[in-house]
């Protein structure tokens, strides 16, 4: 699937899209240069599922949780992490094989804890409002 989002709320509907259509275990990847759009993709697939808990950016912290009225959502972002030992203390190899869906920004960086059965998303930015949105999964 291949679609233009000619806005930052197009990029949310497509988030939310994608919650609707997820699973318990699901892991989506998501790729894209800094400010394509990642985090607001995560705010419209978290939004979806009913949630009180606000989306920031894990940045610095490598992971946010949230809870929502489906399932947990486990929001990791990987660019400002060294090694990928630092994940140990986050739970992420427990929350990657849990009933929650794990969504990981910049997951490329460090492949080799990245799950075979994750789903890749990669935004690229094409101008000030507009983004292409790919993914192998068929929605
Ligand atoms: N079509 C769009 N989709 C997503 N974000 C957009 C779009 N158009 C403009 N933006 C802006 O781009 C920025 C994306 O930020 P963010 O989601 O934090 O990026 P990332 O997490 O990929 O670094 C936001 O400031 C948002 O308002
Ligand atoms: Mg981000």
């Amino acid at each position: 699937m291949k679609v233009t989002a000619y806005s930052v709320e197009q990029t949310r509907e497509l988030g939310a899209l994608f919650a609707s259509k997820a699973m318990p275990g699901d892991i989506y990847l998501l790729e894209g240069d800094l400010g394509a759009g990642k985090t607001e993709f995560v705010r419209g697939f978290t939004a979806k599922l009913e949630t009180e808990c606000t989306v920031r950016s894990p940045t610095f912290s490598i992971i946010n949780v949230y809870t929502t009225r489906m399932f947990p959502v486990y929001h990791f972002d990987f660019y400002r992490m060294c090694d990928p030992d630092e994940l140990n203390e986050t739970g992420y190899y427990e929350y990657i094989n849990s009933d929650g869906v794990c969504l990981i920004e910049w997951g490329n960086l460090f492949p080799e804890v990245i799950p075979q059965n994750a789903v890749k998303i990669k935004i690229t930015d094409i101008s000030e409002n507009v983004r292409i949105i790919e993914t192998e999964k068929e929605l």
